[in-house]
């Protein structure tokens, strides 16, 4: 049962452009899906239509959970949607829960969970929603692996 948020953030804090992500770095993928299978994925509506975008349906192997304040918002089956993050938070109180993003979702929990799982991507890509500064006299790292382009880094309180 935990709560725990994972993003993939270039080095000036870019996550996003035009609701898709401004790099192509298959290894982050492949970690994102290694790290969450079989967990809660929590994101904001714009994140999972993102995710229809590329895959064209949830992300498999997981549990999709949508915030979304649209109350004609039509999930697909087996997806839990909730109108407010306090509402899915308690409901998923005894989950291991990744807030998946974005901007938004990330901006609102930060403060929320217990691990960050941030892949550090070696670019300074145009952007339109940005990580928020993580407060390094808060989050102390505790693994990391070095890539060439990238870093895979976690942190806990
Ligand atoms: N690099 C990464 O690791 C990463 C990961 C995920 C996403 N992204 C990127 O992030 C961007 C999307 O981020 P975003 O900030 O634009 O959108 P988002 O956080 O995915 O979704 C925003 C939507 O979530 C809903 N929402 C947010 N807070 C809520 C609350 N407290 N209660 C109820 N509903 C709430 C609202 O939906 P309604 O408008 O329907 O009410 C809001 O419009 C995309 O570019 C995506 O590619 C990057």
């Amino acid at each position: 049962m935990s709560f725990s948020l994972i993003a993939a953030v270039a080095k000036n804090n870019c996550i996003g452009k035009d609701n898709k992500i401004p790099w192509n770095v298959p290894e982050d993928f492949q970690y994102f899906r290694k790290t969450t299978l079989g967990k809660t994925c929590l994101m904001g509506q714009k994140t999972f239509e993102s995710i229809l975008g590329y895959l064209g349906k949830p992300l498999p192997g997981r549990q999709t959970v949508v915030i979304t304040l649209d109350t004609n918002f039509k999930a697909p089956e087996g997806v839990r949607v909730f109108y407010s993050l306090d509402e899915a938070w308690n409901a998923l109180k005894d989950e291991d829960v990744f807030v998946c993003g974005g901007a938004s979702i990330y901006k609102q929990t930060l403060n929320k969970v217990d691990t960050l799982y941030i892949t550090w991507i070696d670019q300074e890509p145009d952007g339109d929603v940005f990580f928020p500064t993580i407060d390094l006299n808060i989050w102390k790292e505790i693994w990391r692996e070095d890539h060439e382009g990238f870093s895979f880094v976690k942190y806990t309180r």
